[in-house]
């Protein structure tokens, strides 16, 4: 299965542009599977709610959503691609998962960073796991990576790859998804923007690294830090299917559950 990434850097608030780029791109690939960063159609650094509603759209029926569709159906891949999601008057920084069917599902990040809890509702539509016939695709949003129970929810409900969306801008992901891999046995891809933004006072620069994991934590391809890539690579999704550590442990059937700690009983 050949899947991968595309490491972009978008401009704040020019969704065609953003989205034109994208596509463009994805136009020239031989792919399976996609994955491109979180909010890749409007840039990340808004400065109210305003705002966020104004560029945030409905999915699947809003024009970023129909471009993903249009293309995953001329294309015959699937892509998975952050937007700003709106419903009913509420923003959720969303992942929407397409195919050559058409739409398949939505995710709504649970765990949102810093500024983005002024603008994003935590999302309310839960973890899910998409089979798309190759393999089954499993979506988390950037800081949900700083959650290991998420990593671990989709691995158990049966995710081969990870689909993780990110802008990230702290140093410590790549390396993480290394060990999310492992300890999960999952293939992870991880697409990542680059670039600065500064609407406000606080800059942010969005570190790149975009990468493709494997199993047993190989970094098939990690993307530099400043220049848009799209990158693909070849792996067996079965690979995931294997838990098994050592002829005697089963990374999933040795857990001892009942032993660990609700957070409500912390000393
Ligand atoms: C992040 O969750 N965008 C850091």
């Amino acid at each position: 299965m050949k899947v991968g990434f595309l490491q972009t850097s978008p401009l704040f608030g020019k969704k065609d542009e953003n989205v034109d780029n994208a596509m463009l791109q994805i136009t020239r690939l031989d792919a399976d599977l996609v994955v491109l960063p979180e909010l890749f159609n409007t840039g990340y650094q808004f400065t109210s709610k305003e705002e966020t509603l104004a560029l945030a759209e409905t999915v699947p029926d809003g024009q970023t959503t129909r471009a993903l569709i249009n293309l995953a159906k001329e294309k015959h891949l699937h892509l998975v691609a952050g937007l700003a999601e709106r419903d009913n008057g509420r923003c959720y920084n969303s992942a929407v998962l397409v195919g050559p069917h058409g739409f398949i599902g939505c995710y709504r990040k649970l765990h949102l960073f810093y500024h983005e809890k002024q603008w994003f509702e935590p999302g309310n539509v839960g973890l899910n796991v998409f089979d798309i016939g190759q393999a089954r695709v499993g979506i988390m949003i950037c800081f949900d990576w700083f959650f290991p129970e998420v990593a671990r929810y989709l691995a158990v409900k049966g995710a081969d790859i990870i689909c993780h969306p990110a802008n990230l801008v702290l140093p410590y992901c790549p390396q993480a998804m290394v060990t999310r891999c492992i300890e999960n046995g999952v293939f992870a891809i991880t697409a990542n923007r680059i670039g600065t933004e500064k609407r406000s006072e606080e800059a942010l620069t969005f570190i790149g690294a975009s990468q493709i994991i494997g199993t047993k934590g190989e970094i098939f391809y990690r993307a530099s830090s400043d220049l848009d890539e799209a990158i693909i690579a070849e792996i067996n999704p079965k690979f995931a299917r294997d838990k098994q550590i050592t002829p005697m442990n089963h990374l999933l059937n040795d857990r001892r559950l009942k032993f660990t700690i609700p957070v409500e009983e912390r000393e």
